[in-house]
């Protein structure tokens, strides 16, 4: 099985068999990653730079697990304490980490396409950790995957993601992604944190209303509100935003039918979700962090090109 691309810089070029083949390559590291031994030779030969402009804790800590879990040599970079304060340029920290030996770059970094920078200059292959307000390319993996863990499949199942769609790469993503797998989508929350023209540009509809969003939806993916991405007032108060548009017991209670609760993390508990919905038995929001160790170990095995046994 092999992907159609060398990197993976977003879901938006990739062919709906390539998910496919991601999702089933890390449907069979999930069950490596239930043995008593969780690690197996794949990239004993490989070695991968974690180059993190921007901060992370769940993406950061996952691949480097998923790097140790196939054996490969890792290398961990972040912006601070580099040279990078002392104004190298990311072309010039890359070329010299890749002088060095090293086979794939997984980058994370706050500009918006930094990562295809970067393949159109250096012949490693680049996974894309997160990019500015463009795609987080895994997230919508992982997510997808506990989906279908979770749904059995994602085509036709109702997706709402809600809360602040302006400014996350994860709505991207996951957009793009579950109109390729066949799933249906909605865009939920304010206005002032919804683009104009969604519907035009992705043929989904926009809600403004978070009650019809949650009776609509099977899975409701939930997103951060990023106040540092914000440089303008867009909602009068974290309290107010949470009154709107906060998820709380009494209103999935209310609902005609049990939903899923997602969310990419880190969690404002008491802004987009009450912590008794985050830590509820439908939340499966620590399951998708376990899952994103096998759906990166599939990313970056299927991208190294490898043709060995799992
Ligand atoms: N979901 C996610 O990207 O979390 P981190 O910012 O902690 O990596």
């Amino acid at each position: 099985m092999q992907l159609s691309t060398k990197h993976l810089l977003g879901i938006r070029d990739l062919q709906a068999s390539d998910i496919q083949i991601i999702l089933d390559t890390a449907t069979q590291f999930k069950e490596v990653l239930q043995r008593p031994i969780k690690k197996v030779p794949t990239l004993r030969d490989v070695t991968i730079v974690n180059l993190f402009y921007e901060n992370s804790t769940r993406t950061r800590i996952s691949f480097e697990l998923a790097e140790k879990r196939l054996s490969a040599d890792t290398i961990n970079f972040t912006a601070s304490g580099s040279s990078v304060s002392k104004g190298e340029s990311l072309l010039d920290t890359v070329n010299n980490i890749l002088s060095m030996k090293v086979d794939m770059v997984v980058m994370r970094h706050s500009a918006s396409g930094a990562p295809h920078f970067l393949a159109k200059h250096i012949p490693a292959a680049i996974v894309n950790a997160g990019d500015g307000i463009n795609e987080h390319p895994t997230q919508a993996l992982l997510d997808a995957f506990s989906i279908r863990e979770n749904l059995g499949s994602l085509q036709g199942k109702k997706v709402a993601i809600i809360g602040d769609i302006m400014h996350s790469r994860v709505a991207l993503s996951n957009i793009y992604l579950l109109k390729k797998m066949g799933a249906e989508v909605m865009v939920a929350g304010p206005p002032t944190l919804i683009p104009i023209h969604m519907t035009e540009a992705f043929g989904i509809p926009v809600e403004y209303n978070l009650k019809k969003a949650l009776e609509w939806c099977d899975v409701a993916n939930v997103l951060r509100i990023q106040l540092e991405r914000q440089n303008q007032v867009l909602f009068s108060s974290l309290r107010e935003y949470s009154l709107a548009y906060g998820i709380n017991r009494r209103m999935l209670d209310s609902l005609s039918k049990e939903i899923l609760i997602m969310h990419p993390g880190p969690i404002n508990r008491g802004v987009e979700l009450d912590s008794d919905v985050a830590d509820s038995k439908q939340s499966i929001i620590l399951q998708q962090v376990e899952n994103g160790v096998a759906v990166r170990m599939a990313v970056l095995y299927l991208l190294a090109g490898k043709s060995t046994n799992l």
